[in-house]
C-alpha cells in the first residue's frame, strides 16, 4: 500500500463523570486525511484545508504524533500527510485528537500494521500533549479503538474499550466561540475535596455498570460532574439554560464536551435526540450566537478507511 485515505472522527471526552478518562467518538463529524509514502525520509505535511494550522511537523499535532511513531519504528522512507479539517480547532470535540490519531493510524497501515490500535494510543497522545500542554488520552483512545473507552492509567498506558447500548445517541452543540484546551485546563483547581471525589467516582463506576446492563435510568443519574463542570461551565454561554432544556426534552444527561465550548447530551434513541437538538436550538437562538448542531449514534468503529492504493 502506497497511500491511504481515512475518516478521523470527532470525539467527546470526559462524558461528565469521567474527566480525562472517559470518551466516545462520533459518526458524521470528522476530518479526512490522506497519508502517502515518500521516497525521502521523515514526515511532511503537504496540505491543510479547512483550518489555519501549522505545516511545521514539530508544531502540528499530526506531525508530532507521526514523528513519535517513527522514532519508535524507524524506516527507510518517509510519509506525507494531507489534512482536510472539518472539525474546528478549539471546539471541544477532539480536533487535535482526530489529526493525531489519524496520522498514526495511516502510517501504521502503510507500514503493514506493526502496532495494534491500543499501542497507537501512546503515539497519538504525544500529539495531544503538544496541543494541550499535558498528556491525556480520553479523545485519542475512542478515535483509535471506536465506541466508548476508559483510560485506566496513562503511566503505564492502559485503555479499556467499554460496551455500550446500540440505542445510545449523542447531540452536540458547538457555540462558535474558541476555547483552548490549554486554557480550560489552567483554570481548574488542582485539589478536590474528599466529598466531591466520592460523588464523582460513585457516578463513574455506576455509569460504566449502566453501559453494560443497559440501565438508562442509572446512566442518567450517573451523568453528573461535580468537579470540573462547575468551573468550566462559567466559560460557556447559556450553559445552565441549555442543560435545563436538554434534560426537559428527555436527555439522559448533558455536559461539556471535552474542554468545551461544545456541549453534549446523551439520549436513548434517535427520536429523543431530535427533540433534544430542537430544544437546544430554541434555547440558544435568542442569544444570537452562531452554532453548529450534530446528532450521532456512538461510532463503534472509530477511524474508517475510505480508500487505499
Ligand atoms: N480531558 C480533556 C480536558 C479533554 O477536559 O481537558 C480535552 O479535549
Amino acid at each position: 500500500m502506497e497511500e491511504i485515505k481515512i475518516f478521523a472522527p470527532a470525539s467527546v471526552a470526559n462524558v461528565s463523570c469521567g474527566f480525562d478518562v472517559l470518551g466516545f467518538c462520533l459518526d458524521p463529524v470528522g476530518d479526512e486525511m490522506i497519508i502517502r509514502k515518500t521516497a525521502s525520509k521523515g514526515v511532511k505535511i503537504s496540505k491543510i484545508e479547512g483550518q489555519d494550522l501549522p505545516y511545521d511537523v514539530n508544531k502540528n499535532v499530526a506531525g508530532v504524533a507521526a514523528l513519535a511513531l517513527l522514532n519508535a519504528h524507524p524506516c527507510d522512507h518517509g510519509f506525507e500527510i494531507e489534512i482536510y479539517k472539518k472539525i474546528k480547532a478549539g471546539s471541544g470535540i477532539g480536533s487535535s485528537a482526530a489529526s493525531a490519531a489519524g496520522a498514526v493510524f495511516g502510517i501504521n497501515a502503510l507500514l503493514g500494521q506493526p502496532y495494534t490500535p491500543h499501542e497507537l494510543i501512546a503515539f497519538a497522545m504525544e500529539g495531544e500533549s503538544a496541543a494541550s500542554g499535558s498528556p491525556h488520552a480520553d479523545n485519542v483512545a475512542p478515535v483509535l479503538l471506536g465506541g466508548i473507552t476508559l483510560v485506566r492509567s496513562i503511566h503505564p498506558l492502559e485503555v479499556i474499550q467499554l460496551s455500550s447500548p446500540s440505542e445510545l445517541n449523542a447531540v452536540i452543540l458547538h457555540p462558535k466561540i474558541e476555547l483552548k484546551t490549554i486554557h480550560a485546563r489552567e483554570i481548574l483547581k488542582k485539589e478536590v475535596s474528599m466529598e466531591k471525589a466520592i460523588q464523582q467516582w460513585g457516578n463513574l463506576g455506576a455509569f460504566i455498570a449502566a453501559l453494560y446492563t443497559e440501565d438508562f435510568e442509572l446512566m442518567s443519574r450517573s451523568l453528573n460532574d461535580v468537579i470540573v463542570e462547575p468551573m468550566r461551565s462559567l466559560l460557556i454561554p447559556e450553559f445552565d439554560s441549555l442543560k435545563k432544556s436538554a434534560i426537559e426534552a428527555g436527555a439522559l444527561g448533558f455536559g461539556i464536551s471535552g474542554s468545551g465550548p461544545s456541549v453534549f447530551a446523551l439520549t436513548k434513541g434517535d427520536q429523543i435526540a431530535k427533540s433534544v437538538a430542537n430544544a437546544l436550538k430554541k434555547t440558544i437562538s435568542p442569544s444570537g450566537l452562531n452554532y453548529d448542531i450534530h446528532r450521532s449514534p456512538i461510532n463503534h468503529q472509530g477511524i474508517k478507511v475510505l480508500s487505499n492504493q
